[in-house]
């Protein structure tokens, strides 16, 4: 190793020993344990749904559906039938699957329809209101999974969604603080308005029930009659009308063509671990294996949590591959994924080639050819008892989605086709500035970030783990993975340490507060990185790790079958393991 570099590695390491508190919150609380299936949600009433499911005999599959129903009416920020989302699922024999359930753009979807006549986005049209609707995939997603990995019925796994919707459910703080967050944009459409917020307008405060009898019967329609309530029936009648008389484009069509795609997932092996992911039309799982071969070769063990060494190299790999995400990937129906270049080993090495062991890259250098997280998904982590695993992340985009109900539905609707590029080089809702490759096109699914991730090792489930935070879910989930692998942390530790993120442009490395000591921060400065430490937390993943809470109990023996965590910036989640 270069004399310097082994200097500045000895600097970072005695810094790190001598001053720095330990990045990992020292007072994580312990993962939940369980002998026979974990369940990990945002919301605690629909983490007990999923642990109900696998009791009754369900498998993981079951308890994925039922808590994917259950989040719509318990978690309206972000479950919903309203949106669309993955589902990652590795099977007891050690075969895996990817189901795509995402919106699709509308038919009447073109390439400049956010812009005004000057060739500039209109504020606002990707995200507010009926034009930023795609088509939802959740129901349609939830089914097929059901009808194809399932066992129990369809009725049975709907009934705890229709019973919360009917009956309602008590909000604790972490509901009501997530009400209350999207109150002035729920406000402005009557029908959203009228189930979300008080006759006075004000949102429910905690410890008052919520109670959305449209959104039950809509659930019951299913529940009775399968998707096709959904996608043939009243529902996409009422919201087809609603998008017409408000602005949008969703048409009858539009919803009767809906497909789900079954998708070979995203994989590739980190030091003796292998990584199930992802596909386009997502990003998350090609992405966190670019970054992921890149560092390999780096001994992010040794060079420690946190310190400057690690964050550098982190970054530099995160740069790197984001220049890859916001250029070359999008709906594999419509452009051919580099997925085998950007999973390439040799790749990588070129990449780490590139990367100056003592100075910060710089962005603007890296611009590709011809190019011109409010943050609310939701993540789930379920095992059952025979060791299927399965991770759905799935998403409204934003918070409440568009934050519009066709009345009578009680379905709030996403704003995904935000996700698009709406013009090559301007920035959408998480600062992503992509390109052509995921322009708007009819039919087309815009590319995703989410990352629901299974991890197997020697032929056994290893990890489940995946998280909400828009552009930076695969940075999330890339951290708990390293954490867990290469600094040794336990799962609910993984979940909790401070993050960074860097995703190419703006060329700014993002902190959480108090995510690294000033000397770090010094140091990175001197390397001429730009920090940006006013960020808030974010992210809220949700995890599993197999056989123990950490490597160090893993390779001891003697821990607990499973070990759940719930990220703790997550108010309203909970892990439950039995
Ligand atoms: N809407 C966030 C994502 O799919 O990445």
């Amino acid at each position: 190793m270069h004399n310097t570099r082994r200097t500045l590695i000895a600097v970072s390491l005695s810094l790190t020993l001598t001053f720095v508190p330990f990045l990992a919150y020292a007072a994580s609380p312990q993962p939940a344990k369980g002998e026979h299936g974990m369940v990990v949600t945002a919301q605690h009433l629909a983490s007990e749904v999923g642990v109900e499911v696998l009791k009754q005999g369900g498998n993981a599959v079951d308890a994925a559906v039922a808590v994917g129903y259950a989040l719509a009416v318990v978690y309206p920020t972000a479950g919903n039938i309203g949106g669309g989302g993955f589902m990652t699922i590795r099977f007891k024999d050690g075969r895996s699957t990817f189901l795509d359930f995402r919106e699709r753009a509308p038919l009447a979807a073109t390439k400049t329809m956010y812009l005004d006549k000057d060739g500039k986005p209109v504020k606002g049209a990707s995200l507010d209101g009926y034009l930023a609707v795609g088509v939802p995939g959740s129901v349609a997603g939830f089914e097929m999974a059901r009808e194809k990995y399932g066992t129990l019925s369809r009725q049975d796994l709907l009934a705890p969604a229709i019973r919360f919707a009917k009956e309602g459910f008590v909000l604790e703080q972490g509901d009501a603080a997530s009400l209350q967050g999207g109150a002035e944009r729920l406000a402005r459409d009557p029908a959203a308005a009228a189930i979300f917020l008080k006759p006075d307008g004000k949102p429910y405060a905690v410890g008052e029930r919520l109670v959305q009898p449209d959104l039950a019967a809509s659930l019951a329609a299913i529940s009775e009659r399968g998707a096709d309530a959904f996608y043939k029936g009243a529902t996409a009648d009422a919201i087809v009308k609603a998008s017409g008389e408000k602005g949008g484009i969703l048409a009858r069509a539009d919803f009767e063509n809906y497909a789900v795609r079954e998708l070979k997932p995203a994989t590739c092996n980190y030091r003796g671990y292998e990584i199930i992911s992802s596909p386009p039309p997502s990003s998350g799982g090609v992405i966190i294996c670019e970054i992921l071969n890149v560092l390999e070769f780096y001994p992010l063990s040794y060079l420690g949590a946190g310190s400057a060494e690690t964050v550098h190299v982190m970054v530099e790999a995160m740069r790197h591959a984001y220049v890859d995400r916001n250029s070359a990937l999008g709906d594999p129906g419509f452009i051919d994924n580099p997925v085998a270049k950007l999973l390439d080993k040799n790749y990588a090495r070129e990449i780490r080639e590139k990367i100056d062991p003592f100075r910060a890259g710089v962005s603007q250098e890296l611009m590709p050819k011809g190019f011109g997280e409010s943050n609310e998904t939701t993540h789930f982590s379920i095992i059952d008892n025979d060791g299927n695993a399965v991770a759905v992340t799935y998403t409204l985009n934003g918070s409440f989605g568009a934050g519009v109900v066709a009345a009578g539905t009680g379905i709030l609707l996403n704003n995904e086709m935000d996700d698009f590029t709406q013009k090559p080089g301007v920035p959408n809702l998480y600062g992503l500035v992509q390109g052509e490759a995921n322009a708007i096109a009819p039919k087309k699914t815009p590319l995703s970030s989410m990352s629901p991730t299974i991890l197997a090792k020697d032929g056994k489930p290893f990890m489940v783990i995946g998280s909400p935070g828009g552009s930076r879910i695969i940075t999330i989930t890339l951290e708990a993975i390293v954490n867990v692998v290469d600094h040794g942390m336990n799962i609910q530790e993984a979940i909790d340490a401070p993050r960074i993120h860097h995703q190419w442009l703006p060329d700014t490395v993002y902190i959480e507060p108090f995510g690294l000591s000033p000397d770090t921060e010094k140091l990175l400065t001197g390397m001429g990185y730009r920090l940006d430490l006013a960020d808030t937390t974010w992210g809220q993943a949700a995890g599993i790790l197999v056989g123990g809470k950490s490597l160090a109990e893993i390779e001891k023996g003697g821990g607990a079958r499973y070990n759940g965590a719930i990220d703790s910036r997550a108010a309203a989640g909970k892990a439950i393991g039995y």
